[in-house]
């Protein structure tokens, strides 16, 4: 049975992920920051599936735990086939306020952690003959919204990234994938490092705020279609470099186009989308 290693696995994909791949005979090691969160379903799953189905903690931002996690896999199912890099923490606030510290947070998570965990799992890979790595990105890593900078940085980043390593290591039959989702519902706007907006920056924030609001209500509950894209950048013969998920269901561009237009009159000069 080929073995999946999936982080963020308290809620949203992550958690839903670790369900599908296990239905889908994957042996999976499901990690969290904190697997005693583990929901009741996942819980059930590793009761049900003792040898198939295991918990381990990481902290993606944490060297430690990167090699901790990745050297329990391989030790418990000696084999490692994907990797999916999934845990991310959002942010909205504007620029000026976004302290260098919280963009290290943003970084740290959403870029070096899965990075680090890419280069963990690559020797593993190579020596296997293959393997996959797939990068959650998201839409924001190719369209850069005002009030997200480091949330669409780091994804842009990561989607750079992973489409440099794959020229690199398809050579020894691993493949690096962006699996790049639209807007669903999940615990990612409870658990965003979001900033109050500065006076001066007061006006914008609620125009994109009011935007960004109103596109997270409207977002799907069914995750199917990041399940099923995670599933063929896993599976497919040759995979693309990305597989966009929900993407359809809420067009995501002309809110933001919308938001962005009734700003050029009152003088801010925009530039820099796509
Ligand atoms: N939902 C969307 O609309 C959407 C759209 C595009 C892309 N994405 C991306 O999809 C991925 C999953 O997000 P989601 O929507 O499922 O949100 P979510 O429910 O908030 O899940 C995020 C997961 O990341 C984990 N996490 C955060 N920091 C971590 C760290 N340092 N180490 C390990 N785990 C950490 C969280 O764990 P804790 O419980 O410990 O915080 C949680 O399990 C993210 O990369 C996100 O950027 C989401």
């Amino acid at each position: 049975m080929p073995v999946v290693l999936i982080t963020g696995c308290s809620s949203g994909f992550g958690e839903a992920l670790a369900l599908a791949f296990a239905t889908h005979g994957y042996r999976v090691v499901a990690t969290l920051r904190k697997p005693e969160a583990a929901s009741p379903k996942l819980k059930a799953l590793a009761d049900e599936k003792p040898d198939d189905f295991l918990f381990a903690s990481l902290d993606v931002a944490s060297a430690a735990s990167r090699k901790a996690a990745v050297d329990f896999a391989v030790t418990r199912f000696g084999r490692l086939d994907v990797l999916i890099n999934n845990a991310g923490v959002g942010a909205r606030g504007a620029f000026e306020d976004t302290p260098e510290s919280q963009w290290r947070t943003m970084f740290d998570t959403n870029l070096f952690g899965p990075l680090e965990l890419s280069r963990l799992v690559l020797p593993i890979m190579r020596a296997q003959g293959g393997g996959r790595i797939i990068n959650v990105t998201s839409v924001a890593a190719v369209l850069k919204t005002p009030l997200m900078a480091a949330y669409c940085a780091s994804k842009h980043a990561l989607d750079t990234a992973t489409a440099a390593l794959d020229i690199e290591a398809r050579g020894f039959g691993v493949r690096a994938i962006c699996l790049m989702p639209g807007p669903f519902k999940t615990a990612l706007p409870q658990k965003s490092l979001d900033r109050e907006a500065s006076a001066p920056y007061a006006a914008i924030a609620a125009h994109f705020n009011a935007t960004f609001d109103a596109m997270e209500a409207k977002a799907p509950e069914d995750l199917t279609p990041v399940i099923d894209a995670a599933l063929a950048a896993a599976t497919d013969a040759d995979p693309a470099l990305r597989y966009p998920a929900g993407v359809d269901a809420i067009p995501i561009l002309p809110p933001i186009l919308q938001a962005l237009a009734p700003l050029q009159p009152i003088g801010l000069h925009l530039t820099g989308q796509g």
